[in-house]
């Protein structure tokens, strides 16, 4: 990667030539999805889409932040004496949310900075740009203040920006995956315990494909927290006669035995989902670790139809990119990816038909929507980190 245009841009937004250049990938999630915020398993790898910042620190109190993805909205300035959530500051309430509360556990940022990110990552496209800025900007404080940060810290931070500062009631697993991501690794996070495994990604003459409909996904104002409600409210009738503290200590069997408990078909589906997919992530774990590709990608089929029919969080675009990857030669599996109503899909190709595969998808996906879907190779990477210049 080539930064000498990042830095000219730099340079000339800030007035200042110095300035530590860092990164922080997207994620992909494998399989495990919306299961994190029910206490069960997701498999999430970090991806080398991401965003670059370069940051330096400031001799008075004020904080300058410019993004080149919003280079309309030009430089947003704050104070760090005044930390507040604020609408109109855009994009920057991500960063100042990390600062806000690193301090508040009381990390000594006592420096403005200035900071220019920039993102390969297409925004609201389910890839995790929102956790990759959390992150990146918690590595960047870390390094210009030479905080003690233990990783777990910055991810828990992360989550809570998104939690109590930006509003959205999202699980762990985006923040996990950036903060503890590894080149050619995927995760197995219980979301229960925080005990997590690496696993290779060994998919011999395969590749990862990701699909983007090119529908915007805002998770604030999508109906991520109602799924997420409805699975407490299911979970809190179970408790009526199980002691289960989430959906993900339940098996399917178990499951299926108390789910008369339940109020409403609606509330058993989404249950149902939460649960299934659980099962679905340890088994697929299992076979990509056994080199049994197969059962992988057909877990990974069975995930798509369980979050379209039970979990309803799919849509027209994602089905119809996924159904027709399911239908071309040499795919394994193909899901949608990350929360879901829009964003990103996944499908593992064989790696010589990949061309051949994103023509025939890309094709049919304009005909049937009326606007192109985008495509990536994922390639995974580590995660957040200072990136060092040779
Ligand atoms: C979003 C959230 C995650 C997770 C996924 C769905 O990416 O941020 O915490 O819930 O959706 O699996």
């Amino acid at each position: 990667m080539d930064f000498s245009k990042l830095k000219a841009d730099f340079a000339q937004s800030f007035n200042r030539t110095d300035g530590a250049l860092f990164f922080a990938p997207g994620r992909i999630n494998l399989i495990g999805e919306h299961t994190d915020y029910n206490g069960g398993h997701v498999f999430p790898c970090s991806i080398t889409l991401g965003t670059y910042a370069i940051a330096a620190k400031r001799e008075d109190t004020t904080v300058r932040l410019i993004s080149l993805n919003f280079e309309d909205l030009g430089i947003i300035s704050f104070e760090l004496a005044d930390l507040e959530y604020r609408k109109e500051d855009s994009w920057t309430n991500y960063p100042k949310g990390m600062i806000k509360y690193l301090k508040e556990a009381g990390h000594e940022i006592n420096q403005g900075m200035d900071i220019l990110y920039w993102g390969n990552i297409p925004n609201g496209a389910g890839l995790s740009s929102s956790a990759s800025i959390e992150l990146l900007t918690g590595v960047i404080l870390e390094r210009l203040f030479g905080l003690e940060l233990a990783n777990m810290e910055l991810i828990l931070t992360g989550k809570r920006v998104e939690n109590a500062f930006i509003g959205v009631n999202s699980g762990i697993m985006d923040q996990f995956a950036i903060g503890m991501g590894q080149k050619d690794m995927a995760i197995l996070l219980d979301c229960n315990t925080l005990e997590y495994e690496l696993v290779p990604v060994k998919l011999d003459g395969y590749t990862i494909v990701i699909m983007n409909t090119n529908k915007r996904r805002e998770l604030a104002d999508s109906k991520y927290n109602e799924r997420r409600s409805q699975c407490e409210q299911a979970l809190e009738e179970l408790q009526k006669e199980l002691s289960a503290k989430t959906l993900g200590e339940l098996d399917l069997e178990n499951f299926e035995k108390y789910q008369h408990l339940i109020s409403n078909e609606t509330l058993v589906r989404r249950a149902r989902h939460a649960v299934s997919e659980n099962e679905r992530t340890i088994l697929a774990t299992k076979a990509l670790k056994n080199g049994d590709l197969m059962t992988f990608g057909e877990l990974i089929n069975q995930s798509h139809i369980s979050l379209r029919d039970d979990y309803h969080v799919t849509g027209v675009e994602l089905d119809m990119l996924v159904e027709t990857a399911w239908e071309q030669p040499g795919v394994l599996g193909a899901r949608m990816t990350g929360a879901g109503f829009g964003g990103c899909a996944i499908a593992i190709v064989e790696t010589a038909r990949t061309d051949a595969f994103i023509e025939k998808v890309g094709l049919a996906y304009e005909d049937k929507i009326g606007y192109p879907a985008a495509f990536y190779i994922a390639n995974i990477s580590d995660g957040a980190k200072a990136i060092k210049e040779e």
